[in-house]
């Protein structure tokens, strides 16, 4: 089963694909995070798309593509994907489904989580991140915990991309490239839209559910196509 989950800067994709990803064995393949690994290990590519996310514009389609294709074509992570992240403009969607298709599988399930400017604002400038275990927090609705050995204050960090002023610019440019993407999803009927603003656990427990769906439409599909085999 591979997923996608895309929405606007501080939507929660990357909350919510942490809990799928325990839940489900899948991994997550955040392009953003791939993307910051690059500028904080001081890579040539970091220091190439460093100043492209600091305006909240997006990093080249060739860029993005060639970091996912690492891990679709790894065997690892066959069927086992969750996109956080990607695609994010019609090219990318398009790119999505030949590289799929070219390693023999597709995509399963589109969750798209819709949350307003307002409400991303806060998200964003609340965020903290646990350098060392990668758990997202929020200063205002999702603090660390206070005795904790592995959230403590001073191991949470902020992104440089987490200013107001770049949290507008990161959502207009997902306004900007966003619609042919959902268009592209909602013809293929792999669209879900998510509530977004709800608290975190209703929002996991209504993707946990979209995804039981989906396991028992392959279950049946593979049952079926099993017994197509048997009896040809
Ligand atoms: P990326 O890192 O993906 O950033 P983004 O899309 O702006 O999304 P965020 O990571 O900010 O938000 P999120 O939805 O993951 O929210 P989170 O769960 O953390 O990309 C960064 C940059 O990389 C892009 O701007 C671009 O330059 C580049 N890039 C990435 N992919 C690319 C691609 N495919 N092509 C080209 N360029 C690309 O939650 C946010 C906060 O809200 C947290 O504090 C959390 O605790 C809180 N929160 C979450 N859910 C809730 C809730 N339900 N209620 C209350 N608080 C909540
Ligand atoms: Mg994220």
């Amino acid at each position: 089963m591979n997923l996608v989950i895309f929405g606007p800067p501080g939507a929660g994709k990357g909350t919510q694909s942490k809990f799928i990803v325990n839940k489900y064995n899948l991994y997550q393949l955040s392009t953003g995070e791939l993307l910051r690994k690059e500028i904080i290990n001081k890579t040539p590519l970091g220091s190439e798309i460093s100043s492209t996310m600091n305006s909240g514009k997006l990093v080249s389609d060739k860029i993005a593509s060639d970091l996912i294709e690492k891990f679709i074509s790894n065997n690892e992570y066959k069927n086992r994907l969750i996109f956080d992240g990607y695609p994010r403009n019609e090219i990318q969607a398009e790119n999505l489904n030949k590289l799929l298709s070219k390693y023999n599988q597709k995509i399963n399930l589109v969750l798209k989580l819709s949350v307003s400017l307002d409400i991303i604002k806060k998200r964003i400038i609340g965020r903290c991140v646990c350098s060392i275990c990668g758990k997202i927090y929020n200063e205002f609705f999702n603090p660390a915990p206070v005795n904790s050995d592995c959230c403590a204050s001073r191991f949470l960090q902020k992104r440089s991309d987490d200013t107001l002023d770049i949290s507008i610019s990161r959502y207009q440019t997902y306004e900007k490239n966003i619609k042919p993407v959902v268009d592209y999803y909602n013809e293929s009927k792999l669209l879900k839209v998510v509530n977004g603003e709800k608290q975190i656990n209703e929002i996991t427990n209504e993707i946990s559910g979209l995804i039981e769906g989906i396991k028992g439409w392959l279950c049946v599909i593979t049952q079926y196509n099993y017994a197509g085999n048997l009896n040809s």
